[in-house]
């Protein structure tokens, strides 16, 4: 993302510090990652300073500083999942060494155990099927 296409989405939300957070989450989707680069750019369009865009981004742990090596793994480990098998697919993920990442609830409830894996929600997620599903996407 350029410079001028960070500015024009800090523009959008009016170049207004207390949107900071939605205007990193639109870089970072857009980007996949929010660089040095785009963090300056961000700063300087709303006229605030890196100390303070580089506070918000270290605490939230939604923001990557670092471009993803695989896909975006989200297992939800909210109690309708948990209730249905979710810690299960969660440990599995994690003896297997799949980086993934807790969430409380991806709005799947009903079809628990929920993941998603970038912007593509699954339900019923087993361990078997997290294997299916990642196997899957990584031959595509
Ligand atoms: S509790 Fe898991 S999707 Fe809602």
């Amino acid at each position: 993302m350029k410079a001028n296409q960070i500015a024009n989405v800090c523009a959008e939300y009016n170049n207004q510090p207390e949107a900071l957070i939605e205007i990193l989450h639109d870089v970072q989707h857009e980007n996949g990652f929010l660089s040095n680069t785009a963090l300056i750019d961000v700063a300087n369009a709303l006229n605030i300073s890196r100390a303070e865009i580089h506070g918000v981004v270290s605490f939230y742990d939604d923001f990557r500083r670092e471009p993803a090596i695989g896909p975006c793994i989200k297992i939800c480990r909210a109690e309708a999942c948990q209730a249905v098998g979710g810690e299960k697919t969660a440990a599995h993920a994690k003896n297997k060494k799949i980086e993934t990442h807790d969430v409380y609830c991806l709005g799947n409830c009903a079809l628990g155990p929920a993941v998603m894996i970038d912007d593509k929600l699954y339900g019923r997620v087993t361990p078997k099927k997290l294997d299916a599903i990642v196997k899957q996407r990584s031959a595509s």
